[in-house]
């Protein structure tokens, strides 16, 4: 077998067999295959595409790469949520102790901002003395005791991925619909779940920028599940404007913190209470071993005023106290958001003239909040935790002449200007309110 025949062959929109991929992926791994040729190969997927067997033969290989967490002897479901990336978006957070509270547990490894999306690790780091690089066994131990825990990948967690990732970073290679699948999925699939909730995101903040792509996606994704044997379900929710009314690490982490005091704004709330119910419901099928069938809108009802009590009841909040603890930050913060460090300065950001706001572009958005130092240009940068945005408005709102439409947090003012500049340009005011559009699209079982 030879790489140049298999380029060709993927370049020509001929299926490759399971030899075949093995073959490449595993020659790349221990650089017999050079970076060139792959390059090659991922921009012919990227044109071709993966038919289901390929996708599902490379997912199993990118997770065979490293090791599976082995929950086995958990009683309880063990079920993870996953966003495909996006603006603002912090519903791991507030559901990782909310669904411990409930009995279901959530054995988490997420990943890092890059670009204008940010990423559940940087936020908890903005927490002080909170570690994310705990070992595979103090993880285990967590979701033990307290229902949760979420670390960064660890280098026994399907490290080709990462080898891949750098490549199609790169390359222009990233936005491929099965790559993408494989490299989340690879990476959930060693979680040691039975279960899994997707939040496959569509719209200007997202991978994903029309409705069919983000459909498409969520099917491959929950077929690779399925066919690995987790409980795979993809919700499809709108990410055109930024997701709850901060973005930016420890700013997202105040709202984290009033949201478990049961304090969210109507966006956030939605999302998280139906990723929650999707999430109940999930474990529940888990636990009666049953495959999973379309939901009643009745029963989704029920599940989000359950949800909802256990926020109001204070037990979401009391293990989000303990999870702090147990990852060695100050709990105190949970109690006192202050603690998290504060940026220096604080800008109001103003439209010209008065209106309803009609839009409010996420990536812009996203875009801002990185050139305010909240985010990273590139994986190596370092960021800010104090810096971003908090949203004064959104679409929907009416915003007067003077008033601001968002505050700008920042300690360093290179990019201030630049940040706004960019920012603005994604809002538009108009006489007439807009329609009323839903954040949750589709749910693809
Ligand atoms: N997130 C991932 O983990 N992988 C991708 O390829 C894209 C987004």
């Amino acid at each position: 077998m030879r790489a140049y025949e298999l380029i060709k062959k993927k370049r020509d929109g001929i299926e490759l067999s399971k030899e075949e991929l093995t073959f490449l992926i595993t020659k790349y791994l221990s650089s017999e295959i050079p970076d060139f040729q792959m390059s090659s190969f991922l921009m012919a997927v990227y044109f071709n595409g993966m038919t289901d067997n390929e996708t599902m033969t490379l997912t199993g290989l990118m997770l065979s790469s490293g090791s599976r967490v082995d929950l086995s002897d958990i009683s309880a479901p063990r079920v993870d949520k996953h966003s495909t990336g996006g603006v603002g978006d912090k519903t791991s957070i507030i559901l990782a102790p909310l669904m411990a509270a409930m009995n279901v547990k959530v054995p988490m490894i997420a990943g890092r901002g890059l670009g204008h999306t940010g990423g559940t690790i940087d936020k908890l780091e903005s927490i002080p003395g909170f570690r994310t690089d705990l070992s595979l066994a103090e993880f285990k131990e967590n979701v033990k005791d307290i229902g949760f825990s979420i670390i960064r990948p660890t280098d026994e967690i399907a490290p080709a991925d990462k080898k891949f990732y750098g490549l199609r970073d790169r390359t222009a290679t990233v936005e491929s619909i099965p790559l993408i699948a494989a490299s989340i999925m690879s990476k959930k699939l060693a979680e040691g779940i039975e279960g899994l909730v997707l939040d496959v995101k569509f719209g200007k903040g997202a991978f994903m920028k029309t409705i069919q792509d983000a459909r498409m996606l969520a099917r491959t994704m929950v077929n690779v599940g399925n066919s690995m044997g987790i409980k795979t379900v993809a919700v499809i929710t709108d990410m055109n404007q930024p997701l709850g009314k901060t973005i930016g690490n420890g700013l997202e982490i105040k709202e984290c913190i009033s949201a478990l005091r049961g304090k969210m704004p109507d966006d956030l709330k939605e999302v998280v209470l139906t990723l929650g119910a999707w999430m109940v419901y999930v474990a529940d099928c888990v636990t009666e071993e049953v495959a999973i069938s379309k939901l009643p809108e009745h029963v989704v009802i029920k599940y989000k005023s359950e949800l909802m009590d256990f926020i109001e009841k204070g037990d979401a909040f009391k293990k989000f106290v303990e999870f702090i603890d147990a990852q060695h930050g100050d709990p105190e913060t949970a109690f006192k958001p202050n603690m998290i460090p504060s940026a220096g300065k604080v800008k109001q950001i103003k439209v010209t003239g008065k209106g309803y706001v009609q839009t409010m572009d996420a990536e812009k958005a996203g875009m801002a909040s990185m050139l305010l130092g909240a985010g990273r240009q590139r994986a190596e940068d370092r960021i800010d935790n104090s810096a971003g945005i908090v949203l004064n408005k959104k679409v929907g709102d009416f915003v007067n002449t003077d008033e601001p439409v968002a505050m700008f947090h920042y300690n360093d003012e290179t990019c201030v200007k630049e940040a706004e500049d960019l920012f603005l340009s994604g809002i538009q005011v108009g006489e007439i309110p807009p329609d009323k559009t839903a954040i949750i699209i589709d749910v693809i079982i």
